[in-house]
């Protein structure tokens, strides 16, 4: 009996940690420069969040290529300049950019990519946009995203 009540006090103490509320998000790109999302949306309760992106095309990474990368509305235009002077291996960013808040690497038609990243470097409400910094792309082809 005692040997039960410390094992569920153990599961209890464990518990926060291991139920921290991961939110998943799916996207897709084509080759036709395009997101199907023009807006992400993630609750206030999710600690970490856990991203697919997919290339449903099929032109080569080096032609038509696209990753998601995350960051405060009014940095889009310096980190994605910045990002075309960098090469295809650094995804198109500046390396170790601290205004880049997350990113996945470069992929090409049939390819899918995923990454987690923490919401705690989100502010509720803040002004933040997702875009994809391959050379010419974001202009158009970029999204809202909202946090809270
Ligand atoms: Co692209």
């Amino acid at each position: 009996m005692l040997l039960r009540s410390l094992i569920v006090l153990s599961l209890l103490a464990t518990a926060p940690a291991a139920f921290a509320k991961t939110c998943k998000v799916e996207i897709e790109s084509n080759d036709q420069m395009q997101f199907n999302l023009p807006e992400i949306k993630v609750a206030a309760d999710c600690r970490q969040v856990s991203l697919v992106l997919k290339h449903v095309g099929t032109r080569a990474a080096t032609a038509m290529g696209h990753n998601w990368v995350l960051t405060k509305t009014s940095d889009v235009r310096p980190v994605a300049i910045a990002g075309g002077r960098a090469t295809i291996a650094d995804s198109y960013l500046p390396t170790g950019d601290a205004r880049v808040i997350a990113f996945t690497r470069i992929i090409g038609g049939g390819e899918t990519t995923s990454i987690s990243f923490p919401t705690s470097k989100l502010e509720r409400g803040g002004d933040y946009t997702f875009f994809c910094s391959f050379p010419g792309h974001w202009g158009i082809m970029k999204g809202k995203f909202v946090f809270g």
